[in-house]
């Protein structure tokens, strides 16, 4: 028999114990033991669920327990989870986290841990919800250099941008139907501002190119600028507008960055819509990957985060090695990275080309303004035009 024990009863970890009550037998077999759920870490009580007797309220029972073998933390943020993570590998206990804010900022460091303990720290279902995206990556991707990983890694985002573009809405009011069907968060800030998919690519990217990448270095834009107008000239250039997060390799430098762009149809992503989340991925002798799914929700995180325990106790005492090295990538400045840019000014056709040359016009019969797309261009030459006038509307950029 296999003891866990699971911190947090909140969404994710009541659906832990659905997942493992559904499945059970197949789950033990596909294990090669018995999977038993020992003891649920909560603050509250839960009168009247059968759960109720395995709840303790004091980490200690769990960190002194020497039959705990796995550890499954599903409380979300960094502290206190950090500390009982930590105190788990160290103490031979085998960790699988579905939390990415621990995952991106603490990942290196627990993954060495469990390494030097001969144990396992698991975390696919920290991006992507269900998808299978980090055991992939670690384990069947490993003849390939991945040049990129670019993703709709953030399914509230994705939701809004899908509903305004079918709707015609404007960005506040379908916040609100999300935040009313439960979608977005009532404080949404860390979805709709890119910052939770700028956990999730410098996640990916730590195990795509094997050194520590941290979010603070990602240039991250949200989606709170985009207007239905935006999206009627997306419409026009037969694109929509994705919430990207994206990595690549270009020359032996590495470029990271969360911003909405223009989508076409001859893109992998282009028909990701609502709720759902996909990861494209080059490699250098595979080519194109795509993985898409359920990004999040009770279940379907749940389900990653039982496999994960599933893997551990296949693999009780044995690491499964993880490239992932403590030791900072450096990301290049974004600055120098080319893309043509999407631009919305005040003015006319004169003004947008004495402004940025070359441009070509997209009409959808907006009065006094023009909406046109620009040559390659750097990002830092975009900027300093930007800076020389008070006329640009908005800008978003092409993926082509
Ligand atoms: N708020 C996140 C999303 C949840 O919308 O994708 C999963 O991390």
């Amino acid at each position: 028999m296999i003891n866990v024990a699971l911190l947090g009863y909140g969404t994710v970890g009541s659906g832990v114990v659905e997942v493992l009550n559904t499945n059970q037998e197949s789950i033990n077999k596909k294990a090669g033991d018995e999977i038993n759920l020992k003891y649920v870490l909560d603050l509250r009580d839960f009168p009247g669920d059968p759960i109720q007797e395995k709840i303790v309220h004091d980490y200690e029972v769990i960190a002194n327990d020497d039959s705990i073998d796995i550890v499954i933390e599903v409380m979300g943020g960094v502290e206190p989870a950090y500390t009982f993570v930590k105190r788990a590998l160290e103490s031979g206990k085998s960790v699988c986290t579905s939390n990415k804010e621990l995952v991106a900022k603490h990942g290196a460091e627990l993954l060495k841990i469990a390494k030097e303990k001969n144990i396992n720290f698991l975390f696919e279902a920290s991006v992507g919800g269900g998808i299978p995206i980090i055991r992939p990556l670690n384990s069947s991707l490993t003849a390939d250099e991945i040049d990129e990983i670019t993703g709709i890694l953030n399914g509230t985002t994705n939701y809004i941008l899908s509903k305004m573009a079918d709707e015609g809405l404007d960005f506040d009011t379908v916040l609100k139907d999300a935040q009313d069907k439960g979608y977005a968060e009532r404080n949404p800030e860390a979805d709709v501002e890119g910052y939770d998919a700028c956990r999730k690519i410098a996640i990916l990217s730590s195990l795509a190119f094997g050194q520590q990448v941290d979010y603070e270095d990602i240039y991250t834009e949200g989606i709170t600028k985009i207007t239905a107008e935006d999206i009627k000239y997306a419409k026009a250039m037969g694109r929509s507008i994705k919430l990207l997060a994206s990595s690549k390799k270009v020359d032996g430098k590495v470029y990271a960055m969360v911003a909405p762009g223009m989508v076409s149809t001859m893109h992998p992503l282009y028909s990701v819509s609502n709720v759902f989340n996909a990861i494209f991925a080059h490699g250098n002798v595979l080519g194109d990957v795509m993985f898409y799914g359920s990004g999040a929700g009770k279940l379907p995180t749940a389900s990653a985060v039982v496999a994960d325990a599933v893997d551990a106790a296949k693999h009780l005492h044995q690491n499964i090695i993880t490239f992932w090295s403590s030791e900072k990538l450096a990301l290049s400045d974004i600055s120098t990275s080319k893309k043509r840019f999407f631009v919305r000014i005040n003015g006319d056709l004169a003004k947008a080309k004495a402004l940025f040359g070359n441009v070509t016009v997209v009409d959808v019969g907006i009065q006094g303004e023009v909406g046109f797309v620009t040559e390659v261009m750097s990002e830092a030459d975009f900027a300093k035009v930007a800076e020389s006038t008070q006329c640009i509307v908005n800008r978003i950029r092409m993926e082509d």
